[in-house]
Order: C-alpha cells, then sequence, then structure tokens
C-alpha cells in the first residue's frame, strides 16, 4: 500500500483573528511554550513518516520559512558562546532528510485553492494536509493524530478526515459531516457541509485539522467554484470527490487545541505549560496557587436561630 510522504500545509492566511500579535508575524509563529505552532505540525509529519513538506504561503509569511533554513549569524555566536544545547535547538528545527517546499498563494481564494496550489508538488500520490492552528496533544506512548491516519490509510486506502464531535452552537465553524458506521473509529461519509448553521447541521461531528486525500481530488478542487464565504472550499472538493471514492470519517485519539482562537491557544498554552519539562513542575505548582487564590470562599452558613 501506497505510503503517505508528502503534507502540505496552508499557511496563506491572515490570522486576523489575532490581531495586534499577527499584523507583522504569521500566526503560525504564535509559541506554545517555546515552539511555533507551525514545528509541532511538522513534527507531527516527520514523526508520521513524511519526509516532503509543502508550505501554500502568502505575504508576510517569510518568518516560516527562515524558521526551518540554516540560521549562520545565530549558530556561529551560540557556538561562540559554547552554548551547545541552544545550538542544537536552534540547528534542529527539522531533520536533515526532510525537504521543504514553498508555493506562494497569491490571492486568498479559500483552503481547497490552497490544497490545489501544492499539485504541481504533490503530483499523483496521496497526501496529507494539515492546519498547524488544530493543535493536536496526545497521550505519551500512543501515536500522534496524523500518525494514527497514515496507519489506517495504509490499511484501507481511503481518503481520511480527522472528526470530533462539537456542541451543536459551534457548528458554524467546521465542515460538518454525516457519515454511517464502518469499522471502530471509522465512519463512511455521505454528505458533508462547510459550516452549517447549527439548525441545518446533518450531525455535531466536525472535521479538523488533518485530512489524508487521494490525488483525485485535484481534478475536483479545478472543477468547483466558489462556495461558502465565496471561497474555493476544500469541503467542497471532498464531496466532489465522494461522489467517486468512499471517503472516510477518523475518531481520532487525543485533544485538540483550537489556536485559531484565543481561548483555545490559551488552553494549549497552559496543558503544554504544565508538561514542559523545563517548566512544568513550577507552573503546575503557580497554577494549584493561583487557583485558590482566586476561588471564592463558600459564603459561610449560619446556622439557624429557631
Ligand atoms: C477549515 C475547514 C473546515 C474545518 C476546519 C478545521 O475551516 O474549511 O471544514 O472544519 O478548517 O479547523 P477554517 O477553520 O479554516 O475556517
Amino acid at each position: 500500500m501506497t505510503k503517505i510522504t508528502k503534507a502540505v500545509f496552508p499557511v496563506a492566511g491572515l490570522g486576523s483573528r489575532f490581531l495586534p500579535a499577527t499584523k507583522a508575524q504569521p500566526k503560525e509563529m504564535l509559541p506554545i511554550v517555546d515552539k511555533p505552532l507551525i514545528q509541532y505540525a511538522v513534527e507531527e509529519a516527520v514523526a508520521a513518516g513524511i519526509t516532503e513538506m509543502i508550505f501554500i504561503t502568502g505575504r508576510n509569511k517569510r518568518a516560516i520559512e527562515d524558521h526551518f533554513d540554516t540560521a549562520y549569524e545565530l549558530e556561529s555566536e551560540l557556538e561562540a558562546a559554547g552554548k551547545t544545547k541552544l545550538l542544537e535547538f536552534a540547528r534542529n528545527v527539522i531533520p536533515k532528510h526532510v525537504n521543504c517546499v514553498y508555493i506562494r498563494q497569491s490571492a486568498p481564494l479559500g483552503l481547497g485553492h490552497a490544497v490545489l496550489c501544492a499539485r504541481p508538488v504533490v503530483g499523483d500520490e496521496p497526501f496529507a494536509v494539515i492546519l498547524a492552528d488544530d493543535f493536536m496533544d496526545v497521550d505519551q506512548g500512543r501515536k500522534n493524530v496524523l500518525a494514527q491516519m497514515t496507519e489506517v490509510f495504509e490499511r484501507e486506502g481511503k481518503s481520511l478526515l480527522a472528526v470530533q464531535n462539537v456542541p451543536r452552537n459551534e457548528t458554524r465553524q467546521y465542515g460538518i459531516v454525516s457519515a454511517r458506521p464502518y469499522q471502530d473509529r471509522l465512519d463512511q461519509v455521505d454528505a458533508m457541509v462547510e459550516k452549517p448553521l447549527p439548525e441545518n447541521a446533518p450531525s455535531t461531528l466536525a472535521v479538523v485539522g488533518r485530512y489524508i486525500l487521494t490525488p483525485a481530488i485535484f481534478d475536483h478542487l479545478e472543477g468547483i467554484g466558489k462556495g461558502a464565504g465565496g471561497e474555493i472550499q476544500l469541503t467542497d472538493g471532498i464531496v466532489a470527490l465522494m461522489q467517486e471514492q468512499a471517503v472516510l470519517a477518523y475518531r481520532y485519539h487525543g485533544l485538540r487545541y483550537d489556536c485559531g482562537s484565543k481561548l483555545g491557544y490559551l488552553k494549549a498554552t497552559v496543558a503544554m505549560g504544565a508538561k514542559h519539562p523545563e517548566t512544568g513542575a513550577a507552573f503546575t505548582e503557580y497554577l494549584r496557587q493561583w487557583q485558590d487564590e482566586n476561588t471564592p470562599q463558600p459564603a459561610l452558613k449560619l446556622a439557624s436561630a429557631g
């Protein structure tokens, strides 16, 4: 069965929900503790066996290219100062066997259009799509979400969408699928709709930012027009693909943080800060103290005089 070796990272979005932080830097460079979101996403891909990272970038995204490139001045300064641990961090952002390719998406035409921009590099192979602002945390000892998905793909050979249940009042933020049981943790998708109103949503099963797609998706993305929000939607391409091939929804093991939103970003920061080898113990202790100091004391019950 075909192995997945290529991953597409659509990173051209403006990140307007994080202004002013994202005025002059990409949202994908926002750190969770000490690592930018895009690095977590690339590390997930590397651990899933992917060797070609294809970034669909836009204006103001140079920092992403610089991040995965050699930083000569920084390295020689750290080397001269004998700061070997920091030097390792600067050098080992990406393993040597991994290639990065950057393609500019010159107009903000949507996620489907971004994926289509990768066609010349992906060619006729199945590939992964990773949305870096969907940050995935998986229990120690378990494979990361993309690695879980590549394993399923190698077994099933079908396009695969990572899904989770969301509260009905949030369906407007997601591609929502309706699906029937297929196997453990796997459903076969019957329908999919981009950002439906809660009352129109076919279910509460939402697609989150991990996909494995067969290359047949490209012809469909070429053919569909603008959809929800006036953009070329990946969801609409997948709906067209479903007329030709089965598409599966995978209920992954793990916890997803929506780092495209401030609240999700803060939650991820707390979760990772509490786990981080350097800050974990002290930060957890701090959280405990903070909670003690900020939890209102229960009002004293006065004994009834009666
Ligand atoms: C995109 C997709 C949507 C998916 C979501 C996951 O939306 O269009 O189908 O559910 O990612 O995060 P966006 O969050 O870019 O608006």
